[in-house]
């Protein structure tokens, strides 16, 4: 085959105008250092700015945008479609919070307000960036959108055709909203580039993209996957020490320019690909059985006390303490919600939970006293500490 045939090409361009609503396709873009033009500048916060994401209301997914040339359409089945023009924005300044960053971002309109707080049955606003984002991350040197952590993702189709190949469901690149899609053979390449070149720009390639429970979001149904799938494949091929999986790679722009598809992928610095631990299918026989969702329903609720950290507030025996923690302005770290990485364990020091079998909680763990608190529900009144 010849080199022509061999290099990979941008096959597929996505934004996302609202975090966690649905992709729109593009052919072509311009990259802005902050991210693609039009990506992630509204966000949806509570009354107190912190982000809300599909991560806990995953009928956002359902939500698709038009972008017009003043404005925005929004779409979700059963409503009346939102429209707003940029010009109509209140533009107050507003106090928010995306993970660890705080910053301002800017009041949009009260029937934007309402039309969110409809869809996802709480009290909610809908923020803009700006122009240009005032989140500064001062680890990669850029401002960001209101995206999780990089201006920009790339995936390979070829990574997805291997993650299929793995699982017993059949995944689309749409559950991974990646900004860039490229064409080639070889899975995981994009793993091993440092610096590339797509049409007027150069990028580079800073991190992995770790992967978290929004990726078993069905796009169509807004449904939790039964199984946990993706991750539970992942964690087979693509998991660190820690349980953290990954897939796709962040992406910083080094200058700002147009890009289109079938645009050639430059290759102007490798690096060595990080390893991954490959468990086949010894490990893809192991279950993944977490499903908090879906276990709360069979649960009569009742009224109980919770401490967190000193901090007390009434919760229930049905939703999973992380749910309940965050309901009530409490925060617990967390990544994959799901029962894999670890990241939200927290150690109960009294009172009673029920906790599901999870890769990332082993029997030492449990009996140190840990729990997880994406994925165990209170029976009793408990206290735990993070
Ligand atoms: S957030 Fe990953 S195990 Fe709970």
């Amino acid at each position: 085959m010849s080199q022509e045939n061999l290099m990979s090409r941008l096959s597929n361009i996505n934004v996302y105008p609202v975090k966690s609503i649905a992709g729109i396709s593009l052919s072509t873009a311009q990259v802005e250092k902050q991210g693609l033009q039009c990506d992630r500048r509204f966000m949806v916060a509570s009354l107190d700015g912190k982000m809300i994401t599909a991560r806990t209301h995953p009928q956002m997914v359902k939500i698709k945008a038009i972008i017009e040339p003043d404005g925005l359409v929004l779409c979700y089945p059963g409503l009346i479609d939102l429209h707003f023009t940029f010009d109509e924005l209140e533009m107050k300044e507003i106090d928010t919070t995306v993970w660890s960053d705080t910053f301002t971002a800017y009041s949009t309109t009260e029937e934007a307000n309402q039309w969110f707080s409809s869809i996802l049955g709480t009290e909610a606003q809908l923020l803009f960036s700006g122009e240009q984002s005032n989140r500064i991350r001062e680890r990669i040197q850029t401002n960001v959108s209101f995206a999780d952590g990089y201006p920009l993702l790339i995936i390979s189709e070829a990574s997805l055709t291997e993650l299929n190949k793995r699982s017993s469901s059949n995944h689309t690149m749409a559950q991974f909203r990646t900004n860039l899609v490229i064409s080639g053979n070889e899975a995981f390449i994009e793993d091993s580039w440092k610096r590339i070149r797509i049409g007027e720009v150069e990028f580079e390639v800073v991190k992995p993209c770790q992967r978290c429970i929004l990726t078993t979001v069905n796009p169509n149904t807004a449904q939790y996957h039964p199984n946990k799938e993706p991750l539970k494949t992942f964690s087979t091929f693509r998991a660190d020490d820690s349980g953290n999986v990954y897939f796709g790679q962040n992406l910083i722009a080094k200058n700002e320019g147009m890009i289109k598809i079938g645009d050639k992928i430059e290759v102007l610095e490798t690096k060595e690909k990080e390893y991954y631990k490959d468990l086949g299918s010894i490990a893809t026989t192991q279950q993944v059985t977490v499903d908090p969702i879906k276990a709360k329903k069979d649960v009569k609720s009742e009224e109980i006390t919770i401490s967190l950290n000193g901090n007390l507030f009434t919760g229930n025996t049905e939703d999973p303490l992380l749910q309940q923690v965050e309901a009530a302005g409490l925060s617990i770290n967390y990544s994959c919600r799901s029962g894999l990485c670890g990241a939200c364990r927290v150690t109960l020091e009294s009172g009673d939970v029920e906790q599901e079998d999870s890769p990332a909680l082993n029997q030492r763990l449990k009996d140190a006293g840990m729990i997880l608190a994406c994925c165990s529900v209170p029976k009793t009144d408990i206290e735990v500490v993070d």
